[in-house]
């Protein structure tokens, strides 16, 4: 199984993806949490050089096709070897991000970047995203103290430092783009405690489970 998380900054998807392996664990199951940009050996580079206020300058199209090959790289290396094994797969931001982000936050088309992440996941899609929805000041709000309190702000701050008209389209997008693709998207409000979201995600991802038990059984 595969599942991925997405948000606007500071939504609190790291700490509620930890909660969801943790959960798996004490069922027994076998988790791989990972994590775009970064997921992979070249990943790791490509974070640096795309988190980082040096990168002011980058083009549209260069930041774009820099998270695709990080995302070539990660399901090729990763996320399928993964799959293969039989491990859930948790990915704290995937495909998504990118028609979000480039698509309707820097104004690419979304259906353009669609076919693009088809090539760069030759074709492999969640079977499960949880969208964490919060207004964009307490979001941002939160990654900003965030990044001062681990003295990130210059290696990772280039996105927090976006305008909050940005951020609001980013926002906009995610809930446009989850509405367009309902059959894999579920949409939790994170504008509360932690455990009161993660209550929300553990309900969404039970029904998520019976729905496919019972889907399997239908086939047989
Ligand atoms: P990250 O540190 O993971 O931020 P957060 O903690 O908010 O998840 O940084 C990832 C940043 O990269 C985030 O601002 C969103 C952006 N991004 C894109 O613009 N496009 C993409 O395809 C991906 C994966 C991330």
């Amino acid at each position: 199984m595969f599942i991925t998380f997405e948000g606007i900054e500071g939504c609190g998807k790291t700490t509620q993806v930890n909660k969801l392996k943790e959960y798996f664990e004490s069922q027994g199951k076998d988790v791989l949490v990972t994590l775009e940009p970064g997921g992979s050996r070249l990943g790791k580079t490509l974070r640096k050089i795309l988190l980082s206020m040096e990168s002011q300058d980058l083009t549209k199209e260069a930041e774009l096709f820099l998270y695709l090959a990080d995302r070539a790289q990660h399901v090729e290396q990763v996320i399928r070897p993964a799959l293969a094994r039989g491990q859930i797969v948790i990915s704290d931001r995937y495909a998504d991000s990118t028609i979000v982000y480039q698509g309707y936050g820097r104004g690419l088309d979304p259906q353009t970047l669609h076919s693009f992440n088809e090539i760069a996941t030759k074709d492999l899609w969640p079977d499960l995203t949880i969208l964490l929805d919060l207004p964009v000041e307490i979001g941002l709000k939160r990654a900003v103290t965030r990044n001062i309190q681990k003295k990130l702000t210059k290696d990772e701050g280039r996105f927090e430092a976006e305008s909050i008209k940005f951020h609001n389209r980013v926002r906009e997008g995610y809930l446009t783009w989850a509405a367009l693709n309902k059959n894999r998207f579920v949409i939790v409000d994170a504008t509360g405690e932690i455990d009161e979201i993660f209550t929300q995600i553990l309900n969404k991802v039970t029904s998520f489970e019976e729905k496919r038990v019972e889907g399997v059984s239908n086939q047989i």
